[in-house]
């Protein structure tokens, strides 16, 4: 237990201390500087991301989309298979059409602070369907995901994973809408990701559980 205890102390450690700089090891001999500030930068952008929930309303910008889009399918799949299908929308009548639908079937979401629209108020939100049977579609549709988070997060765009949006698009007042996506036969809507210039500050990071991941020795 006291070994397990260690062991999961080592790796918050070792976590708190990527956050901050290049390790010791990699700063002399074989890797130089550029592997340094490479080990930064990935560091940095995975530890300061967050779940943005308030948007300025210019959608993104389509040629930086394009590059989120390609950054999420360079993500890895098992035997390639690249199971994913993804629907990126930044049109007004569909995301405020889905939002009257979202407040028909939850009042209360009006009441919510700011409330402009059911995906947290962005202007741009990208849908990821994968196949209903597959041998690993969910888990290669999460990879894909953070991949497009994670480069979004490094050009300054915000974005949160809505899972929330599942039932609402699936939903029969939904059916037009969830039409228009146009996903092959046989595939289920995952998540919708929003994607936006955030509006305020970054939020706080919730708190994780440093001991759900240790060295077993
Ligand atoms: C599969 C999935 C579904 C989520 N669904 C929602 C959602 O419906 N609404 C929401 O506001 N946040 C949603 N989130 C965001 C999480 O609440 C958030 O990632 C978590 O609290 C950790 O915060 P962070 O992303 O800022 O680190 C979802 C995240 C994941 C991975």
């Amino acid at each position: 237990m006291n070994k397990l205890i260690k062991s999961g102390a080592a790796i918050v450690a070792a976590m708190a201390f990527a956050g901050c700089c290049c390790s010791e090891s990699k700063t002399d001999g074989a890797c130089g500087a550029d592997v340094c500030s490479k080990e930064q930068a990935v560091v940095e952008t995975i530890m300061t991301r967050r779940s943005v929930r308030d948007y300025k309303s210019e959608p993104v910008d389509r040629e930086q989309m394009a590059k989120i889009i390609e950054c999420g399918i360079y993500a890895p799949s098992a035997m390639n298979m690249q199971p994913w299908a993804v629907r990126v929308v930044d049109a007004p009548d569909f995301l405020d059409g889905v939002t009257a639908i979202a407040v028909e079937q939850m009042p209360q979401l009006k009441e919510q602070e700011g409330f402009r629209n059911f995906f947290r108020n962005a202007p741009t939100v990208a849908f990821v369907a994968c196949p209903e049977e597959s041998y690993s579609g969910e888990y290669d549709c999460g990879l894909l995901s953070e991949n497009m988070m994670l480069a979004a997060w490094s050009m300054g765009i915000g974005s949160c994973c809505l899972g929330s949006v599942v039932p609402v698009m699936t939903s029969e007042a939904a059916k037009p809408y969830l039409e228009r996506l146009n996903f092959p036969e046989g595939y289920k809507l995952m998540v919708g990701i929003a994607f936006g210039y955030p509006a305020g500050d970054t939020p706080e990071a919730p708190a994780r559980d440093a001991s759900k991941a240790y060295y077993v020795e």
